[in-house]
């Protein structure tokens, strides 16, 4: 039996960044909970029952009013977004990403904003905007740790260590930040049109990252492990679903007790 609090189904969810790490379990999980799901992403590949996946870039308006036209034909309105797809820098990113903060490419800086900040607004927009019209909806905007609090430099020590310059870039903090208040502004914006929105922020997922960093990280943790990706599912189920139904503007942190101390 589906407890009513927590009930889903046959509600519809907008995904972004559904071909992710994370966003795939948000897919599958809103679609096991009996939801409509559909994934957008630049990336392409397989989706899980009741996931339809659009490839669309969250930085074009354009391409967003045309999934949603599609989504809105075969389905209706939807009741659930998504706000998950989104850039970091990865361990990998190219030298000049990773050095010092005086000289963080201002390209760099652009790219990352353009997806975090600008795609989440235009979703909010479009996607938002015709909740708002229908006059019902959650949407979820996906926070990190490091747009609360700053990222802790000394995790990454064991790679100047081992001889290269890397420091935690700037732009992905700044990015995760502006989505903190883009949430609360929103909140307030659409809040007597019935459209609730909440950020979920999200401390370190695992996902076999190399054993120093493992090491330094967990230490900083007081749960002592990292995030495990289906555990920021029942955190979405919640703001998602009728049990968060007084809850606007406010930011669900999910980090393990990594931001209480
Ligand atoms: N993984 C973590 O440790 C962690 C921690 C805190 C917060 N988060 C946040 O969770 C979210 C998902 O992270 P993840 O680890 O699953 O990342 P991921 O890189 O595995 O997935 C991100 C997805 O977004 C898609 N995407 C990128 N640009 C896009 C665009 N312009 N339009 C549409 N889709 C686009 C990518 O193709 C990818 O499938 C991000 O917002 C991230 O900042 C992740």
């Amino acid at each position: 039996m589906t407890d009513p609090l927590f009930d889903l189904s046959d509600r519809v969810a907008v995904v972004t960044g559904g071909m992710g790490q994370l966003g795939r379990v948000y897919a599958a999980g809103l679609a096991e909970r009996g939801m409509r799901v559909a994934s957008f992403d630049v990336a392409s590949g397989e989706t899980p029952g009741g996931v339809r996946a659009y490839e669309a870039d969250i930085t074009d308006r354009s391409a967003i009013e045309r999934a949603l036209g599609e989504i809105e034909a075969d389905w209706g309105t939807p009741h659930v977004l998504v706000n998950n797809a989104g850039l970091d820098s990865p361990p990998d990113a190219p030298v000049e990403e990773v050095g010092s903060f005086e000289d963080f490419p201002e390209a760099a800086f652009d790219a990352v904003m353009d997806v975090n900040v600008k795609g989440t607004l235009l979703c909010c927009q479009v996607i938002g905007g015709a909740m708002a019209r229908a006059g019902r909806g959650s949407i979820v905007n996906i926070g990190s740790v490091y747009g609360l609090l700053s990222p802790v430099q000394d995790l990454y020590a064991f790679r100047r260590e081992a001889g290269e310059t890397f420091v935690k870039p700037v732009a992905y903090s700044v990015s995760k930040s502006a989505i903190l208040n883009l949430t609360r502004y929103l909140a307030t914006y659409w809040a007597k049109a019935g459209v609730r929105v909440n950020t979920l922020t999200l401390a370190g997922v695992a996902n076999d990252q190399p054993a120093e960093f493992l090491e330094a990280y967990t230490a900083r943790v007081p749960m002592g492990r990292m995030l495990d990706a289906d555990e920021a599912l029942g955190a979405l189920v919640f703001l998602a679903s009728d049990a968060s139904s007084y809850i606007t503007g406010s930011n669900v942190v999910v980090d393990g007790g990594w931001s209480a101390w």
